[in-house]
């Protein structure tokens, strides 16, 4: 049976379109989803849209619309970009649909029968924004939100908690028998000290709104968004429906989260399923912010960028390297148009679209557009000892969830041959066994870093393959598995007819600063 990887993303809450954050979000987990179908493993990529609580339920209000019909047209906001973006989630959930309300009266109700939830009034600073009580010790001055630095609302309401403070034991066990449960480190190591810290019980209820699932035992009350929200990740495989498809993906789940829901997905949720009897999930995988400007993207600061026009710009396949290659996973990346496009011209205008272009070219010139083999790998070859470590080096990074790495890994390889054809300068010689061992092998390399660089510029790869004279297409389920040794040294076959096209990157200048009021005349 092939290995399987599940991975997820936040669902968001579709209250904005999706900005420049969220797309990197899940351009990364598509990244990763990519690379594992790309190495025969059974995927299975979630994405979706979190609908429910009192933040869309106002937003709605605002807009004139019933909170369904509300997200019912900004759903589709972000299934339009996902696809814009060229996402290959498998599933797109709502929380809304039927599907998640039968799961989440499950899950409620087992945990209930289980004993660990009780009715309790409840008094507490609310944010909106973030869906959560704050302790009066955790707000900035002048009552505000410590994220949104908005004002807290107070709350008082009778609702049904979930004794989440009776896990405390349990999550350090846990954390202490699972290793990298949670990635990067410093991010474990914050879940485990917010636990020793203390864990207070959670209200899980709420009578004040009426937008969200009713508690199958006391329908006058729904389920607080957060608990239902995370309930998400195991809808989509058919808990409390089918127990078959169910098993076979839990608990081996990758959840790629954002640091600021780290408590959420770190605390709650493990929890949560230990107190439903099934396991907690096996890996939460913590990536940083997007800045723009040293600043969080977000409405209120007006200082989103829409990912789908930066892809009409300078396509789809630039966004998605730079996303990938320019952000540390686990750290905060800074976004500029300017670090943009210089990424785009040095990485794949000169680097990748330069190789491409040269190698098709002098083909046409000196082989009379037929590839040729490359060189045995060996000693002599150096292009196929960096392809060698270049393809072991990007697997690990991919395994240990590090696009960046992967893609510096591949494009070194970009880098080496290029070296390769300056050195030889292969575009002078007459043409002979001399010429076609370098071209052969800058023809293996392309080859080898096109599967390679799949999953970030799917486009591109496709273009390149087909170009090479190669079948199909360089993103098949498989051809990354090691058992298939399609990312071995001399798979390029010899004897292909080589395609020359206008550049695949062309060189973009870089952008002229807009003139602002105080440079007006
Ligand atoms: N609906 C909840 C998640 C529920 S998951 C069971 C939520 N939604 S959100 O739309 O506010 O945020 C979703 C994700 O987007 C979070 O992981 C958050 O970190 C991420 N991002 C939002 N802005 C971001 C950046 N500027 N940069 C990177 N990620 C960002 O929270």
């Amino acid at each position: 049976m092939p290995e399987r990887f599940y991975v997820t993303t936040p669902i968001f809450y579709p209250n904005d379109r999706p900005h420049l954050g969220t797309a990197y979000a899940t351009v990364t987990a598509d990244a990763l989803a990519r690379w594992h179908r790309l190495c025969g493993e059974e995927v299975l990529f979630l994405t979706g849209t979190d609908e429910h609580g009192l933040k869309i339920a106002r937003r709605a209000e605002e807009q004139g619309m019933t909170p369904q019909a509300w997200t019912d047209e900004t759903a589709q906001w972000f299934r339009d970009a996902w696809k814009a973006l060229l996402v290959t989630n498998d599933d797109f959930i709502r929380t809304t649909e039927a599907r998640h309300t039968e799961a989440v009266q499950a899950f409620m109700q087992s945990i209930h029968d289980n004993g660990h939830i009780y009715k309790a009034e409840y008094a507490g600073w609310y944010c909106v924004a973030c869906e959560a009580y704050y302790a009066e010790s955790e707000l900035t001055e002048g009552r505000l939100c410590p994220l949104h630095g908005t004002p807290v609302e107070w709350f008082v309401e009778e609702n049904y908690f979930f004794r989440l403070s009776a896990f405390e034991d349990r999550l350090l066990e846990w954390y202490a028998n699972s290793g990298s449960v949670v990635v990067p480190e410093a991010k474990r190591n914050e879940a485990v000290s917010f636990i020793r810290q203390g864990l207070q019980d959670i209200s899980i209820t709420r009578t004040s709104i009426d937008w969200g699932i009713p508690v199958p035992w006391d329908p006058e009350h729904v389920v607080y968004v957060w608990y239902d929200a995370l309930v998400n990740y195991i809808t989509a495989i058919g808990y409390g429906v089918d127990e078959e498809r169910f098993s076979s993906w839990w608990p081996f789940v990758h959840h790629l989260i954002g640091k600021d829901i780290l408590r959420f997905h770190c605390v709650w949720w493990p929890a949560m399923c230990m107190a439903a009897g099934i396991d907690p999930p096996h890996q939460l995988i913590v990536h940083g912010f997007l800045l723009v400007g040293g600043e969080k993207m977000s409405k209120s600061r007006l200082n989103q960028v829409d990912p789908v026009e930066l892809a009409k710009d300078l396509g789809v396949d630039a966004l998605r390297y730079h996303l990938l290659r320019e952000v540390t996973l686990g750290s905060d990346g800074d976004f500029s148009y300017e670090a943009l496009v210089a990424r785009y011209n040095s990485d794949l205008a000169n680097n990748l679209g330069n190789l491409a272009q040269r190698v098709a070219t002098v083909v046409g010139s000196k082989c009379g557009g037929v590839g040729p083999a490359p060189r045995p790998a060996g000693e002599e070859n150096a292009i196929a000892t960096a392809a060698a470590t270049v393809v072991a080096e990007a697997r690990e990074a991919w395994a240990r969830f590090a696009p960046q790495d992967a893609l510096a890994a591949t494009w070194r390889l970009v880098h080496e041959t290029n070296a390769e054809l300056e050195a030889t300068e292969p575009w002078k010689m007459a043409p002979g066994p001399e010429v076609d061992s370098v071209l052969g092998n800058a023809l293996e390399a392309l080859r080898i870093v096109t599967i390679l660089a799949s999953p970030a510029v799917p486009l591109a790869a496709a273009e390149i393959w087909r170009r090479l004279g190669l079948d199909g297409t360089p993103d098949e389920a498989g051809r990354a598995s090691e058992s298939r040794g399609e990312l071995d040294w001399g798979g390029y076959p010899g004897g292909l007819t080589v395609t020359k096209g206008e550049p695949i990157f062309p060189r973009r200048h870089a952008p002229v600063p807009t003139a602002t009021s105080d440079d007006a005349p």
